[in-house]
């Protein structure tokens, strides 16, 4: 075939076949080739792990969850805080209350089969029209097309799309759809996601190797570097709490299961009051004698920072705790706590 006659989901096949990323929930090309059904309880798993975090960090979580809960049965039947523990360090743990409705539901309802489509999949609990799509196409091989930001960026470069994200999504939306194979639908968006993350890169995007540059417009006019614009976001808010770490003098803390619902919900965490927009005093659960760590702990959450003040104090075996319960520190393990909790207790034990 003359190479003008290939099209440019075949040239990205051909590039992937080359250069797919090995990941510990992907079957290669070749394995495809040979009939290999890429397991739909890992491709869901990291697919909603992959939401918001990146490959790096979801490997090793991955590894640990399949070991641990090796088939979805395993994940349905698994407590909730021994889920939320592992998911610990992810954030966004929504992610994680939907991750066990959704393994119970397929697990209880369906007989332990996913539904094959992507309308179907979007019925369940966290998953988006993103990761339906992602699922549809990479496990059951149909039409779909996925589109992240990975998919998004090489859309407007090599459509030369100069609109603002996330105003020109829609556009880009097509422009993807567009250009489609007409085979091999899970393979293909495996390789628009390796091609945004590993050429199409947001800076310095490495176009000699792309199999792309040919037809890509941004490239011909020098500017792909310079898209996809992105329409300026307001600042970030500041928001302020305190938090309260009670050490109990037998070895033991307390921590409190946050609600469920909103920011960090069903996580374990120091107790304390609510974040507001301005500074201001909250009172400890208890009156004790109260010490204030000097530094203050900073996390930042999608929509805003959080400056946390901490206060410490020792209490007596006897103690009765009207918040939270008493974790005796050789069952605690701080990775089981989200990062912003985490950073809390690295911060008070040099000092508690
Ligand atoms: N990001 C989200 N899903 C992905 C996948 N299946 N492969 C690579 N990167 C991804």
């Amino acid at each position: 075939m003359r190479d003008e006659t290939v099209t440019y989901s075949t040239k990205l096949l051909n590039w992937y076949d080359a250069n797919a990323r090995s990941m510990p929930w992907r079957v290669t090309p070749n394995d495809r080739v040979g009939g290999v059904i890429p397991n739909p309880y890992h491709v869901w798993l990291s697919e909603i792990m992959l939401q918001q975090t990146t490959v790096v960090t979801v490997r090793d979580y991955f590894v640990e969850f399949i070991t641990r809960w090796p088939r979805i049965t395993d994940l349905a039947r698994a407590k909730d805080t021994d889920v939320m523990a592992a998911w610990a360090g992810l954030g966004y743990y929504a992610r994680a209350r939907n991750l066990l409705k959704t393994a119970r539901i397929v697990a209880f309802e369906k007989g332990g089969c996913f539904p094959n489509d992507a309308q179907d999949l979007q019925g369940l609990p966290g998953i988006g029209p993103y990761t339906s799509a992602a699922i549809a196409a990479i496990v059951f091989n149909q039409r779909a097309s996925v589109l992240d930001g990975n998919v998004e960026r090489v859309m407007a470069r090599f459509h030369l799309i100069e609109a603002p994200l996330p105003g020109s999504k829609e556009t880009l939306r097509n422009l993807a759809v567009g250009m489609l194979p007409d085979a091999r639908f899970g393979d293909y968006a495996q390789a628009i996601m390796d091609l945004g993350a590993t050429i199409c890169t947001p800076r310095n995007p490495s176009c000699g190797m792309c199999p792309w540059a040919q037809g890509c417009k941004a490239r011909a006019r020098g500017v792909a570097q310079d898209l996809p614009k992105k329409t300026a976001k307001s600042p970030k808010p500041t928001r302020y709490g305190t938090c309260f770490v009670v050490l109990r003098k037998d070895g033991a803390v307390l921590l409190e299961r946050r609600p469920d619902k909103g920011l960090l919900g069903g996580m374990l965490g120091w107790p304390g009051g609510s974040w507001t927009d301005q500074m201001q005093i909250t009172e400890p659960p208890f009156q004790a004698n109260w010490q204030k760590l000097p530094e203050e702990v900073r996390h930042t959450f999608t929509h805003f920072h959080l400056k946390l003040r901490v206060q410490y104090t020792s209490v007596e075996v006897d103690f009765n705790q009207t918040v939270g319960q008493f974790i005796m520190l050789d069952m605690f393990d701080a990775n089981d706590l989200p990062t912003v909790m985490r950073k809390v207790w690295k911060l008070t034990l040099p000092a508690a």
